[in-house]
């Protein structure tokens, strides 16, 4: 496989390096700024392009890391170049985005009669590139999800696999709700610890003693959570059932606050049943509001 990376970024980068330090696949890269395409290059033992037709000339796989509103972009442009595609595959690393993004808007009348031969997919790491020259060293087993093109998804899972990934494959139409999925376990995660931060802070703590004070906690709930699943790491007051402690707590909440913790709260009180079905927590529900 010959690959060139479109967009020298974060996650471009990263995969440049863990492909490079691997195989000779790597081919090089093409960027908005020549700058940022020869920093990468060098970084990866790659080359770097000045035109974005001689990187994808000289590929069979063109890997699309431009952020997110950019993909349809480069597409368009690159749908309009008149190149010989056939047999070359294109990918983006979006988790919103399906590979629909590569669609047939911007095709020449020339290019479209070439339409069948240009394989698509999209490829989403389930991980935060969050430094182009450091991200690579933790880059290690990362999952992958996959959609598009049978053709393209096969060939680039085996070239995945091979690396140490792992990788699982969904349907277009579930990319938005499996990237909310993403979300949910990411930046609401960040959410809700900052939330409970604000709320230590309300009680007098300043925010660095806030942040150590939980740090086990959450750290050690999450090993919990990743190791026994939800229902064997559930503990606290909804668990026991003690409506009386869930109730002090609703008054001195207010605000997003409160919200956050009635929704959590119904999906909290759904584990216990599942985990004591003997118990009844119908009063529980009841006080939440739902
Ligand atoms: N960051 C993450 O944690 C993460 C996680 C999973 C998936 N992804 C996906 O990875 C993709 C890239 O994200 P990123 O975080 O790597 O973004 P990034 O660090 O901002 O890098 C994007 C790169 O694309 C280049 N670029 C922008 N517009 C371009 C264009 N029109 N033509 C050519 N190059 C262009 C930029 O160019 P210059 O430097 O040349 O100006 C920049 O180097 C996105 O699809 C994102 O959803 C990111």
């Amino acid at each position: 496989m010959k690959i060139g990376i479109i967009g020298a970024g974060k996650a471009g980068t990263t995969i440049g390096k863990v492909i490079s330090d691997s195989s000779d696949c790597l081919v090089g890269f093409y960027s908005r700024s020549f700058q940022s395409a020869c920093d990468s290059a060098n970084f990866t033992n790659s080359n770097s392009y000045e035109k974005i037709e001689e990187l994808i000339l000289a590929s069979d796989t063109l890997f699309v890391t431009v952020p997110d509103g950019e993909i349809a972009k480069v597409w368009d442009y690159i749908a309009g170049l008149s190149l010989d595609l056939n047999g070359t595959i294109f990918c983006h690393f979006s988790g919103s985005l399906s590979s629909d993004v590569f669609s047939c808007r911007g095709f020449n009348d020339d290019f479209h009669n070439k339409e069948s031969e240009v394989r698509f997919a999209s490829f989403h790491p389930i991980f935060a590139f969050s430094n182009k020259y450091e991200s690579f060293k933790t880059f290690q087993n990362v999952y992958f999800t996959a959609e598009g093109d049978s053709f393209a998804v096969k060939k680039l899972r085996e070239f995945f696999e091979n690396l140490g990934h792992r990788v699982s494959v969904i349907s277009s139409e579930n990319k938005a709700k499996y990237h909310a999925a993403c979300v949910f376990a990411s930046n609401l995660l960040v959410g809700l610890i900052s939330s409970s931060v604000g709320i230590l802070k309300d009680c007098g703590f300043d925010e660095e003693t806030a942040y150590s004070a939980f740090e086990t906690l959450t750290m050690n709930n999450a090993r919990s959570v990743f190791e026994k699943g939800a229902e064997g790491a559930l503990t606290g007051p909804v668990e026991r059932n003690d409506i009386t402690t869930v109730e002090k707590h609703l008054k001195v909440l207010d605000g997003n606050d409160k919200e956050i913790y009635r929704v959590l709260t119904k999906e909290v009180i759904q584990i216990a049943k599942n985990k004591h079905s003997d118990r009844d927590y119908s009063s529980m529900m009841e006080l939440i509001g739902f």
